[in-house]
């Protein structure tokens, strides 16, 4: 089936809906870093107070795989913000032997059968119900539900029991990443033990599968690499900070791009679902979940025409890299040229890329299954205020009303 794309239903220079909505859900995470970065014109810019900015997409690759001269430790890197909450050994703060040492140890635990197997069996019930609520008219509020399912899949894969992850965890954990702003480089004393009260919490429960050595848990997999109780505990706060707030921010505002752009309604009425693939590929570049990341500079180094010396912090404006051409487009799909720069790249590519993937196309294709059957809407939607990772707090699903807008 041919797929239509949908009418560009603007003039020159006129902003979109979904371009509107994107806009209001990044300066209501980020009302002044967000401002100060979009200002940055250039491919390379030292802004004082923050670093040097990277925003062009070669050139930020070119960064994340250059090991040598920039690293995750160091000053203004993630290390100085999450080593003091998470410890030393929690891959998004190691370089090096070691770093690749137990990345190779945790793969197993992230291939496509094993992440494919993980979410059938955690989340096939749960987005069997949601299509099944959507399809008989039910409005379904999707950041709850988006952090449910995440909530289910990362307590399986880190050996928590599923009801530790809830609501309350979720929200007491955004108090400490929403503490996290790009203009302080380190937590305050008060911030690092609110932080590590915080992760106490979660990890107490995943002791258990530490001491067992579960093999299908990551605490059990860094047991067996010689890691103690605590080290191993401290990856469990980190893999629930990496794994759970970047899909419940991405997986409403696809949905809410695809109903803005007219592409819920298309890929609903297209029973091969053509171009699903490059939809949420394009989301993940229109919205670029994670949109920063930081360096530290250990070795002097050229980024395109600026001149970088240790000790430098450099942030890696993704959002900005990802910008390479305005609008949502699965048909152009302009981000297949970007290879994944959303995941990074190098070293540090998201270890959890192939389960995010997995749970986004069972969540999207339980929606679309239910659009197939009853045309669905964004009801109400309300944009988060002061948090990490920009994203919807809440957003209403229902049944379309005919002769609506
Ligand atoms: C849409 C969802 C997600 C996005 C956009 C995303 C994005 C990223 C990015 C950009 C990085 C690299 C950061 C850097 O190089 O500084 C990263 C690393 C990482 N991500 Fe994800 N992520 C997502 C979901 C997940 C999930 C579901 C998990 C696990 C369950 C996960 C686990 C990790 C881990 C462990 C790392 C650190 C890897 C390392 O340092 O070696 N992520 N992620």
């Amino acid at each position: 089936m041919v797929i239509a794309r949908p009418a560009p239903s603007r003039v020159a220079g006129e902003r979109t809906t979904a371009a509107r909505w994107e806009e209001r859900v990044m300066r209501a995470a980020h009302p002044v870093a967000y401002p100060l970065l979009c200002g940055v014109r250039r491919p390379v810019l030292r802004v004082p107070g923050l670093g040097t900015v990277v925003t062009d997409a070669a050139l930020l690759r070119a960064v994340l795989l250059d090991t040598a001269a920039f690293a995750k430790q160091g000053p203004g890197s993630p290390s100085e913000l999450w080593t003091p909450v998470l410890g030393p050994r929690v891959l998004l703060n190691m370089e090096g032997a070691e770093h690749a040492g137990l990345r190779r140890r945790l793969a197993p635990l992230f291939t496509p059968a094993a992440v494919g197997e993980l979410v059938d069996r955690t989340l096939g019930e749960p987005f069997a119900a949601l299509g099944a609520r959507l399809a008989a008219g039910d409005t379904v509020e999707l950041v709850a539900e988006a952090r449910r399912h995440a909530s289910a899949v990362i307590s399986t894969l880190v050996g928590l029991p599923p009801e530790v992850v809830d609501d309350r965890l979720f929200r007491r954990i955004a108090t400490v990443t929403g503490a996290v702003r790009l203009s302080r480089p380190r937590m305050t004393t008060a911030q690092v033990r609110h932080a590590r009260a915080v992760m106490a919490e979660l990890t107490a429960h995943a002791a258990d599968a530490w001491r067992r050595g579960d093999r299908s848990t990551v605490p059990g997999r860094m047991r067996e690499l010689g890691l103690d109780e605590a080290e191993s505990l401290g990856a469990v706060g980190a893999f629930v900070l990496t794994g759970t707030e970047t899909l419940v921010a991405y997986l409403p505002r696809l949905v809410c791009l695809l109903a803005d752009s007219g592409w819920l309604e298309r890929l609903a009425a297209d029973p091969d679902r053509v171009p699903l693939d490059a939809a949420i590929a394009e989301g993940l570049r229109v919205t670029t979940p994670s949109p920063v990341m930081l360096r530290s500079t250990v070795r002097e180094a050229r980024i395109g025409d600026v001149v970088v010396r240790p000790g430098e912090r450099i942030v890696l404006a993704t959002f900005l890299a990802d910008r390479i051409a305005p609008g949502f487009d699965p048909v152009g799909n302009p981000a297949a040229s970007l290879r994944q720069l959303w995941f990074g790249a190098g070293a540090h590519f998201c270890l959890g890329a192939p389960l995010a993937m997995a749970q986004i196309r069972g969540f999207v294709g339980a929606l679309l299954d239910a659009a197939e059957q009853r045309p669905l809407a964004v009801r109400s939607r309300r944009v988060a205020r002061g948090v990490l990772i920009p994203g919807y707090r809440s957003v209403h699903v229902g049944p379309a009303v005919r002769g609506a807008a």
